[in-house]
């Protein structure tokens, strides 16, 4: 791509995003086809086509998106192209926190596929597999949050570029990580505290998948503090309804479809804001009975449809559905008074509805 100076010279495809989550992955590819040349360790690049597996499988690409929108928001001028090795950076920074979260949530399936803790047992005998999938998962993990910081200073930007974004990685890093061990500290022991489980998501999707990345996205640009409080006006609502919709679809979705078993946050006692709903308005009958089910490791299919039904049956699963739609229109309303380029209001319109409405 040619350097740019502004969206409307860009044309139609400046926002598309097949379009450019074409060029992420473009990008992702020569990253790790540089690594292969450069160290034809066997193990690390048997390490790199499971990392590439992982990355072809599936997966949304939300967060390098965002990252392109919200330097497009703050009217990015100059060179496209460093932009889009920072964006694939946070594609990898995403791929070591999924890698991470299935260890930690025991997921045994993610973007259709085994996770990669469970693909990469086939590498030791049976007696040591599980340990030795997760012990290469855990560094797997590690290698991709070091690369995404190796391909984000070699993608060309400007020292002024990366002062201005450093302390917003910096801040997403850390919020991710606070936001996952708050969820750890609440697995296990849901509760009727709605607020409390909001708090959860607001770290470890909100900021971390929606706010951050137009953060940096903006950043990049050069945007100034007030722009980027407008992101994050935006960010926040959309970025916990797209959570409560994934916390939904983690019980109620198509596998199918999500890539994603129907079981794991019931089997592990994943404290929501569906649960909490459930757990406030249920009876003392309905309240023993989702206590006995919920975080049982063991939970089969029959005992998932008996959670299904109490979720439907307190009106829990409608009282999720009504905050989405509270934070869609409370996103809506930012987005209307918005000082961005129309296109990009376009873009993060759309966006509202394809993460609140989505089934994968
Ligand atoms: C999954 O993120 C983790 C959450 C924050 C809910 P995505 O839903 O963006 O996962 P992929 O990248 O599309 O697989
Ligand atoms: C994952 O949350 C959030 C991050 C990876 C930051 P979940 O554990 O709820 O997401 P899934 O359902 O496994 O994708
Ligand atoms: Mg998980
Ligand atoms: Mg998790």
């Amino acid at each position: 791509m040619s350097p740019t100076t502004s969206l409307s010279e860009l044309g139609a495809d400046a926002l598309d995003s097949v379009h450019l989550r074409g060029l992420i992955d473009e990008r992702l590819n020569a990253f790790l086809d540089d690594k292969c040349l450069r160290d034809a360790d066997v193990h690390l690049v048997s390490l790199i086509e499971h990392l590439r597996g992982f990355l072809t499988a599936g997966g949304k690409r939300i967060r390098p998106l965002l990252c392109m929108v919200g330097w497009h928001a703050a009217r990015g001028q100059g060179p496209t192209e460093p932009v889009i090795g920072a964006a694939a950076s946070l594609e990898l920074f995403h791929a070591f926190t999924l890698i991470h979260d299935d260890v930690m949530d025991g997921s045994d399936t993610r973007r259709g596929r085994p996770t990669l803790h469970r693909a990469l047992e086939s590498g030791a005998d049976e007696a040591s597999a599980e340990r030795f999938g997760v012990n290469s998962a855990i560094l797997l993990g590690d290698l991709v949050m070091v690369w995404s910081d190796e391909l984000l200073y070699s993608s060309g930007l400007e020292q002024r570029q990366l002062a201005a974004a450093r302390p917003l990685l910096d801040a997403m890093r850390t919020e991710v990580m606070i936001g996952q061990y708050r969820d750890l500290l609440a697995t296990g022991k849901p509760n009727a505290d709605v607020e409390r489980s909001l708090a959860v998501i607001r770290y470890k999707t909100a900021k971390y998948t929606v706010e951050r990345p137009l953060h940096i996205g903006a950043a990049l640009a050069g945007a100034d503090q007030s722009l980027l409080d407008v992101c994050t006006a935006y960010a926040l609502p959309i970025g916990e309804a797209f959570q409560l919709r994934d916390d939904l679809l983690g019980v109620f979705g198509d596998p199918s479809k999500t890539g994603k078993s129907t079981l794991d946050d019931l089997r592990e006692g994943k404290a929501t804001a569906l649960m909490a709903h459930a757990l406030h308005a249920a009876d003392a009958e309905q309240a023993r009975v989702l206590k006995s089910l919920v975080g049982d490791p063991d939970l089969d299919e029959a005992g998932a449809e008996t959670v299904r039904g109490l979720l439907r049956a307190t009106g829990a699963a409608d009282k999720v559905e009504q905050m989405i739609t509270d934070r869609v229109q409370r996103a809506r309303r930012v987005l209307d008074e918005a000082p961005f380029p129309e296109e990009v209001r376009k873009t993060l319109d759309t966006f509202i509805t394809t993460t609140t409405l989505r089934s994968t």
